[in-house]
This record gives C-alpha cells, sequence and structure tokens, in this order.
C-alpha cells in the first residue's frame, strides 16, 4: 500500500459502488475522528461497519489509537458515515492517498464533512481540554510543494484552483457557538486557526514560537489535506480541535509533549465533544 499509483475517479467509484452495495444507509455526514476520538463512531446506531483493510483501494491505518474502520449508521436519525481513524503523511502515504477517503464520502453523497484531532495549544489563552473551532488553517506541507491537489486535475471533482478562504463554513462555526452555548460548554469553547505540519516528531521550542507569532493558535498533524479535498470537490466542511497538550514556547518549561497525554484528554474530554458534534448533526439543514 505504499504505492505511488493517485487513485483514478473510477477507482474511487469502484470503491464507493462497492460500499454502496453492501449497505442501505446513505449518508449526507461524513465525519472523521482523530487520535483518542473514536467514541463518536461508537455512538451510531444501526452500524454497519468495514475495517479498512476489507475495503477496495482503500489505504490501511497503522498508529495506535486509531481503529482503522469505515462505519455507516445513524446519529439521532441522520444517516452518517464516519472514519474511526484517519491517515497521516507522517505514516509515509503519498498525500494523495491519506485524503482519498473524501472522494469516497463525496460519492457516498455526503454533503457536510465534520472532522476532529488531537493539538497542541499555541495560543497561550488555551487550556488542556478546549475544543477550539477551526476557522481557517495554516498549510505548511503545502507550501512547501506537498497539497493533495497536485498533479493533474480531475474535473469531475473539482477547479484546478480551488478557494479556500471560505474553506471552513462560518454558518456551521456559529451553529457550533450556538449549540456549546445550550450545552453549557461555553468556558472550554474557542475559535481558532489550526497548523498542520507534517510530523511525526513533535515541533521544537523555537517552532512553536515561530508558529505563534505566524498567527496559529493550535498544531497538529492532519485535518488540512482532508478539508483542502473536501472543499475542492464541493462538500461543506466544519472541524473542531481538542486541545490535549500545551506547546512547549520557553526553555524553562520542563513539559513534553507525548502521544500518551494527547490520548488520555481525549478520553477525558471524548464524551462532550461527542455530544457537541451530534447535536450539531441534527441541527443541519439538509436533515
Ligand atoms: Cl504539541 N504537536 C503536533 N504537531 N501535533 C499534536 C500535538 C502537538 N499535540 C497533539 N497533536
Amino acid at each position: 500500500h505504499f504505492s505511488l499509483r493517485r487513485y483514478s475517479y473510477e477507482d474511487c467509484q469502484a470503491t464507493a459502488d462497492w460500499l454502496l452495495s453492501q449497505t442501505a444507509v446513505r449518508p449526507l455526514v461524513g465525519i472523521v475522528c482523530g487520535s483518542g476520538l473514536g467514541g463518536l463512531a461508537d455512538a451510531l446506531k444501526d452500524q454497519v461497519a468495514f475495517n479498512y483493510r476489507d475495503i477496495p483501494n482503500f489505504p490501511q491505518s497503522t498508529v495506535h489509537g486509531h481503529a482503522g474502520r469505515l462505519v455507516f449508521g445513524t446519529l439521532k436519525g441522520r444517516p452518517c458515515v464516519c472514519m474511526q481513524g484517519r491517515f497521516h503523511l507522517y505514516e509515509g502515504y503519498p498525500i494523495q492517498k491519506i485524503t482519498m477517503p473524501m472522494r469516497i464520502f463525496k460519492l457516498l453523497g455526503v454533503e457536510t464533512v465534520i472532522l476532529t484531532n488531537a493539538a497542541g495549544g499555541l495560543n497561550q489563552d488555551y487550556k488542556v481540554g478546549d475544543i477550539m473551532i477551526i476557522k481557517d488553517h495554516l498549510n505548511m506541507p503545502g507550501f512547501a510543494g506537498n497539497n493533495p491537489l497536485a498533479g493533474p486535475n480531475e474535473e469531475r471533482f473539482g477547479v484546478r484552483f480551488p478557494c479556500m478562504s471560505d474553506a471552513y463554513d462560518r454558518e456551521l462555526q456559529q451553529l457550533a457557538l450556538d449549540v456549546g452555548l445550550e450545552l453549557g460548554f461555553s468556558d472550554f469553547l474557542r475559535e481558532g486557526v489550526y497548523c498542520v505540519l507534517g510530523g511525526p516528531s513533535f515541533e521544537t521550542i523555537a517552532e512553536c514560537r515561530m508558529l505563534h507569532k505566524l498567527g496559529a493558535d493550535a498544531v497538529g498533524m492532519s485535518t488540512v489535506h482532508e478539508v483542502i479535498v473536501a472543499r475542492h470537490c464541493g462538500m461543506r466542511v466544519f472541524a473542531l480541535s481538542l486541545i490535549t497538550n500545551k506547546a512547549v514556547m520557553d526553555y524553562d518549561s520542563e513539559e513534553k509533549a507525548n502521544h500518551e497525554e494527547v490520548l488520555q484528554t481525549g478520553k477525558q474530554r471524548a464524551e462532550q465533544l461527542e455530544r457537541l458534534v451530534s447535536t450539531i448533526i441534527t441541527r443541519l439543514e439538509h436533515n
């Protein structure tokens, strides 16, 4: 599965058709669960689940904390499809491969994509356990030419030069704030800019300081590539970061970023994050 071959439109169509032949669920919402946040998928009713390895053409997941299942089902009656475990640049996949599931979502009929991730907090006002509504991003791998849309454009999915100034749907951000207020989450709900890096090594202190100066509120290793591909093919996007740790910003700090802390914080806030996402889904207009 380290093949460099790009997925053609026909490959994606074949995968989507196979999935549609295996389940009666016709999802309008596609969800991507971040590290330690896979519980969202478990909340789906009347599940039909597929291990990634059993889905034709699908990439495989390798990270601890990512189950690697595509789960169809309903969330409070709304048909959804959920990636329990996603693909990352640091796993060594070509970037077109890690974003291929977004095109599968599109061909399954998904209109709205909701992505979650675990991220490090750069904004000094942020606390561990905060949930950040992503309002914009910094695509650092993209600056270096590593953009999932690089290569020949597939017009059946979208245009050559897609706009990204409206990547994160403003109405959905407002809806999330409204729902967060209703649920009593205002104290730990934030809005900010997410910066993606390739990983897998965490940032140095100098790198954290630089990213903060550049306007990033949180830093992680996912989501942005999926957002770009989802927007390219015209799906609405909403994304949340769970701040699982504070990025280390000064040389006196004794703190060190580690994956266990990321998963532990995920566990503590996961239930509230799930409630936020499922309530947002019940309020989506296409339902
Ligand atoms: Cl501190 N950095 C990155 N790149 N990803 C993370 C993180 C930090 N915390 C959770 N995910």
